[in-house]
């Protein structure tokens, strides 16, 4: 795979042109003021009265009603939650998506399951941080950047991918480093991981493990310092100097434990089971699954929420971070 740097970036390809970031949020407050901050002109399109208007004009930002904003931009970077995107995109934007203009994604979802399909004389592109909206404008702000992928789903204008590396460069992404991939592979890969190794399969390890500790007498904050703080370490770890420097550079004894252990956790049964949560993503069924808890109001998904975080682990955590001198 081909990774693109700054030098294959040009900014100069969205000079005169208007982005559109449609929402505030967790992307789009981050996106928002990283692209103006490049030189870039602005416009934020949200609702109305909503809290985001109002956050969106304190950061100096110039902001209109979502339909509004879509008209008057030449790239429409969609950043609402992926389970009202169609709703939006159906209400406020189509009408407004003018021949030759670039709609923008953060994350293949609406596309890869066919929930807003834009016509063919537009270009429809993907430009992905790999990480969260804070923490693309800390890096940023630090000269640093973060990671991100980028995807061409439609060039009607020959220019699309220019257009993409154009913002992946705006947001500081090609400081650090962009990868082109296609929706599809990042739609699969994102909510596979998600599910199974970034967030699901780590804080349920995590959880377990410190369950299991507890339960034969280790005192929490031990178990926390092990399930928690080691982890992080060993994570990092992982990424700064890769596979084997971790494996030669922790103890010998927890080398031979954890070659010999690991395996018992993660076992053909794990491994079945996240085949089936691979093809539940890539058959279409978890994100039908997830828009229909979106539009039964997800009343289930706020009660999983709310019994997710209430977990001794939580409860060690903030008495522990309180201990330690960390910042709340
Ligand atoms: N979160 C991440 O770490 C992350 C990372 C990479 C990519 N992405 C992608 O970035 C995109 C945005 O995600 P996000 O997490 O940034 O979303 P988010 O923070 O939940 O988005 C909130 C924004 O969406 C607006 N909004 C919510 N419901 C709306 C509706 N029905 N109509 C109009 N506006 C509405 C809110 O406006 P009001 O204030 O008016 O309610 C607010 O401005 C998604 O495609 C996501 O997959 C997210």
């Amino acid at each position: 795979m081909v990774l693109y740097a700054d030098g294959d970036a040009d900014l100069s390809q969205l000079k005169g042109k208007i982005i559109g970031v449609i929402g505030y949020g967790n992307q789009g407050s981050a996106q928002a003021k990283c692209l103006r901050d490049s030189g870039l002109n602005v416009l934020v399109g949200v609702r109305e009265g909503g809290a985001s208007w109002k956050r969106a004009e304190e950061d100096r930002l110039r902001v209109a009603g979502i339909a509004e904003a879509a008209r008057e931009s030449d790239v429409i970077c969609m950043l609402v939650p992926d389970m009202v995107q169609r709703e939006v995109y159906s209400k406020y934007i189509k009408k407004n998506l003018g021949e030759g203009k670039m709609l923008c994604f953060a994350h293949g979802f609406n596309i890869t399951y066919g929930l807003i399909k834009p016509p063919k004389n537009v270009d429809v592109v993907m430009v992905a941080p790999k990480s969260t909206g804070a923490r693309l404008r800390e890096a940023f702000l630090q000269d640093e950047g973060v990671p991100g992928l980028i995807a061409v789903h439609q060039d009607y204008t020959g220019n699309a991918k220019r257009g993409a590396l154009a913002i992946a460069k705006g947001l500081g992404l090609t400081r650090k480093g962009v990868f082109e991939c296609t929706f599809d592979q990042e739609t699969f890969s994102n909510l596979f991981a998600e599910q199974c190794v970034t967030i699901g399969g780590q804080l349920s390890l995590m959880k377990a493990g410190f369950e299991t500790m507890v339960r034969n007498g280790i005192p929490p904050e031990i178990a926390y310092f092990e399930c928690v703080g080691v982890a992080k370490t060993i994570m990092e770890m992982v990424e700064r100097d890769g596979l084997k420097k971790t494996l030669y550079g922790v103890s010998r004894t927890a080398t031979y434990g954890a070659l010999t252990r690991g395996g018992r956790i993660v076992d053909e049964k794990a491994r079945k089971s996240m085949q089936e949560i691979f093809d539940e993503v890539k058959d279409g069924s978890f994100a039908e699954e997830w828009l229909g808890e979106y539009e039964a109001g997800m009343k289930r998904f706020e009660e999983l929420r709310r019994k997710g975080s209430d977990h001794p682990l939580e409860h060690f955590g903030a008495k522990m971070r309180k201990a330690l001198g960390s910042k709340e």
